[in-house]
């Protein structure tokens, strides 16, 4: 029986990641505990308070770690999370979202100009799809965190989102951009069914790497999609993407699984997107996180980063071998274009649970066996409804 609480579990991770990326774990400690709120003293060894979509297993946070092309800053950490109020809700968590980021303003002095200009818009009484509003800290070496927030486009149903996201980006003067990202992005008759627009972000700062992004999930997409999805910005070796899905996905033609997603990173004043971001579910195409491991470090290593930065981030998060399970290692991404070209891997806290490997079929092992992996067991994000 597990007698730690969720906020002390997700602290000593926290903590040993902190470390390694050399960032203070103050800071760092201290929006963890904000951001879970009471349900943060909870003990493990009780259900989740809420069902966050963050991680698999409903823990509020997922960790990650960014292999960055640039130096200074090589490595940087960051935390995917969502806010929890004392009675947790699709409503109330908004609000417990909403009570953050001021907080946050006032203590880190944010700018919330692009946040105010678009809140409004994604603001209902009666929140659909997976969630309301989550967070990103990012914690770099000798410095405050830098906050992104993220809005759910469909949380007003899946019909509105074009609209909404149309709405927010000419807000922000973004509109010509968004146009040239979905020509790119959207299979022919697919916007809304198997090409969603899944997350709508924004910088809550000022500096001039401020960025607005958007995130597309392809069902059922083959690499080819992403890679046409990635021509709408100019400058960046699109084709990289097809190698990148490749490797990651074990030679998967079509993503059946979960989905592959897209972002892209808009900059004012531009007519198109500065960068595009692929993010494999990689948890989807393997037996176990063995497997994932080595795919992903045979990654690092042909963009030329220390893979054993990765070996000690998951040190301090895994409590298990990594053939005992599947999901540690939950989506592993590649970032083209500014500000920062470089892979990503994010790693689940699995505060509440491991998924078992799994089985592989010998009936309908073939020439692409993460396919029928896949389909072992259901997933939930397929069937996810408004
Ligand atoms: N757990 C959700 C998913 O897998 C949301 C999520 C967390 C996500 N981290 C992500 C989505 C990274 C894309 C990329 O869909």
């Amino acid at each position: 029986m597990d007698e730690l609480s969720l906020l002390e579990r997700l602290d000593l991770q926290l903590k040993g990641l902190c470390e390694i990326v050399g960032a203070d774990p103050r800071p760092a400690g201290e929006l963890l505990t904000e951001l879970l709120g009471p349900a943060g003293s909870r003990p493990l060894s009780e259900p989740p308070a809420w069902p966050s979509g963050i991680a698999d297993d409903h823990t509020p946070i997922e960790y990650s770690v960014a292999f960055n092309e640039s130096e200074p800053d090589r490595l940087t950490l960051r935390i995917l999370g969502e806010a929890l109020d004392t009675v947790p809700s699709a409503t109330t968590n908004m609000s417990a979202a909403r009570r953050f980021i001021q907080a946050q303003a006032g203590r880190f002095g944010l700018a919330v100009s692009r946040f105010d200009q678009v809140n409004e818009l994604f603001a209902t009484d009666d929140p659909r799809g997976d969630f309301g509003l989550w967070h990103s800290m990012v914690f770099r070496p000798g410095r405050r965190p830098e906050f992104k927030v993220y809005f759910n486009p469909e949380v007003k149903g899946v019909h509105r989102a074009p609209g909404l996201v149309a709405e927010a980006l000419r807000r922000l003067g973004l509109e010509k951009s968004y146009d040239t990202a979905l020509e790119y992005a959207i299979r022919p008759g697919e916007l809304g069914r198997d090409d969603r627009l899944t997350f709508f972000a924004v910088d809550l700062h000022d500096q001039p790497h401020a960025r607005v992004k958007l995130y597309l999930s392809h069902y059922n997409a083959q690499a080819r999609d992403v890679v046409r999805a990635a021509r709408a910005v100019a400058g960046i070796e699109a084709d990289e993407i097809a190698e990148f899905c490749a490797l990651a996905g074990g030679g998967t033609v079509t993503f059946a699984g979960r989905p592959l997603v897209g972002s892209y990173t808009f900059l004012s004043g531009q007519d198109r997107p500065v960068g595009y971001s692929v993010y494999v579910p990689i948890r989807s195409y393997v037996r176990d996180d063995e497997q994932a491991y080595r795919r992903v470090t045979g990654l690092l290593e042909r963009y030329g980063f220390d893979s054993g930065q990765l070996d000690r981030a998951i040190d301090a998060v895994a409590r298990r071998p990594l053939r005992d399970g599947v999901g540690l290692i939950a989506h592993v991404s590649l970032r083209l274009g500014p500000p920062r070209p470089g892979v990503t891997v994010y790693l689940s806290a699995e505060a509440y649970r491991v998924d078992p490997p799994r089985p592989l079929l010998p009936s309908l092992a073939g020439e692409h066996p993460e396919l029928r992996m896949a389909a072992v067991r259901p997933d939930p994000t397929i069937a996810r409804s408004e």
